[in-house]
């Protein structure tokens, strides 16, 4: 385990996949935005990019604070991070959008959402800030804050849906499990996959 680089690679968190019951869990706020909150920040960055998604909130990692890291840019390079975010306002138009989440990895549905939200949250520093979201942006956040209170996109969909993509998942953690041996979850079988893609 200890290679020369590992004091100073930091290493991604494994993922919860659907249906684990850990994903159900409701986040608390932080309490302070401390040194502590920004190496979870960091390490959620880096299992953000690890699996190419554009959004992660810490329930998905199995830390249940109210801490989500989000980048919608082409360029990969434009991290947000929102602590303690509160929805401040939501427009009331909606549109249907396909999502897919880390946490339940190859499938893709729609789900409707507002098109436009605001939000105040905290960044990395402890600043509080307001995002005025759109598109893309305005899906993702709405799909990572669902994660802090416990709700996952398929919850969305159809009871009959819903259980397809259990037992789908399911079967496949097993499989994984049996093929691999370590760490099934942590191995997407899809190249890609997108968080809250639309
Ligand atoms: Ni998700």
């Amino acid at each position: 385990m200890a290679t020369p680089m590992s004091n100073t690679t930091v290493q991604p968190y494994p993922i919860l996949r659907y249906p684990d019951p850990r994903l159900l869990k409701v986040a608390r706020p932080v309490a302070h935005v401390d040194e502590r909150v920004r190496t979870i920040v960091q390490r959620m960055l880096v299992t953000m990019y690890a699996a190419q998604g554009i959004g992660l909130a810490a329930t998905q990692v199995d830390i249940h604070e109210r801490i989500i890291v989000i980048d919608v840019s082409d360029t990969r390079c434009e991290p947000m991070v929102l602590i303690n975010p509160e929805l401040e306002w939501a427009s009331p138009e909606k549109r249907r959008g396909e999502e897919g989440c880390l946490s339940v990895p190859g499938i893709y549905d729609g789900v409707e959402r507002s098109v436009a939200v605001r939000v105040r949250a905290l960044d990395e520093h402890g600043h509080s800030r307001v995002i005025e979201a759109e598109g893309l942006l305005a899906v993702c956040i709405q799909h990572e804050m669902d994660h802090l209170q416990g709700k996952v996109f398929v919850e969305y969909l159809s009871p009959l849906k819903r259980e397809r993509i259990r037992t789908k998942l399911l079967k496949a953690q097993r499989e994984a499990a049996r093929d691999g041996g370590a760490a099934p979850a942590r191995r997407p079988r899809t190249t890609v996959v997108a968080e809250a893609q639309p």
